[in-house]
């Protein structure tokens, strides 16, 4: 990582972010229990909540919970009788969200989904549609979980894909990385479906050198 990158996401949180104790205890829970540190940085969870408030959104889908600190940031920006609803395979990730959503007062608006998030999808059917949806677990499976949104979802949806670039790893035609093979099949889907609009930002900061994908369904 470049050496200013962590040094300027810390200034941007010092001016535009504050403490805020509710975060902080759920990473501090996060590393005492053994999960790895790979939630989107401070910044880019402010930048989920004032997305999905921009985007007016009163049910949010998320796929991969981790220990719930990009669920917080999105569960805050819900309405009153908004609903969050976040899929994780692993069930010791699941009871460490839970813990800190309690913590952080929004435990009442999420529901939390154990197991593979292919099957918890789709034993979904499509009912009030998702405003907005997070996608950021197993990079192998992103075009299934871009459908899937886009089937859950409505004109107008929000998808937000967490880790596209990697590095600049997504150039690489020949990775023996899954996740980056599975990182280039979201493109190629997305490049060949009429059914969004989408783009992808390059991000630097805390979490080095990465990008989402910005899109919105037809
Ligand atoms: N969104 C979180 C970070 C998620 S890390 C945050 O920013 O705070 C990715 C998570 O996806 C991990 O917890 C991992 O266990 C989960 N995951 C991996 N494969 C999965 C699958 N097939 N289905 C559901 N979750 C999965
Ligand atoms: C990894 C996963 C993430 O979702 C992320 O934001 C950073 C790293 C990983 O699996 O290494
Ligand atoms: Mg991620």
């Amino acid at each position: 990582m470049a050496a200013g990158w962590q040094a300027v996401d810390d200034y941007i949180a010092g001016k535009l972010l504050g403490d805020d104790e509710a975060l902080a205890a759920a990473l501090a829970h996060n590393a005492a229990q053994g999960l790895p540190p790979i939630d989107v940085s401070a910044a880019q969870g402010k930048m989920l909540f004032l997305l999905a408030q921009m985007a007016g959104a009163k049910r949010i889908l998320e796929v991969g919970t981790l220990g719930g600190y990009s669920t917080i940031w999105l569960a805050r920006a819900l309405p009153a009788g908004g609903a969050l609803v976040t899929l994780e395979l692993e069930a010791h990730h699941a009871a460490v969200a839970r813990a800190n959503l309690e913590r952080a007062g929004v435990a009442d608006k999420v529901d939390i989904r154990v197991g593979p998030a292919a099957e918890s999808l789709a034993a979904m059917a499509p009912g009030a549609p998702f405003d907005f949806v997070f996608i950021d677990a197993d990079k192998q499976n992103n075009a299934l979980y871009v459908d899937e949104a886009i089937r859950l979802g409505r004109s107008g949806t929000t998808i937000i894909v967490d880790n596209v670039v990697r590095e600049g790893g997504v150039l690489d035609a020949n990775s023996g990385d899954e996740r980056i093979a599975g990182t280039r099949a979201l493109f190629d889907r997305l490049s060949a479906d009429p059914r969004l609009d989408a783009t992808a930002i390059q991000t630097v900061g805390a979490k080095g050198w990465d990008g989402f994908v910005l899109a919105r369904v037809r």
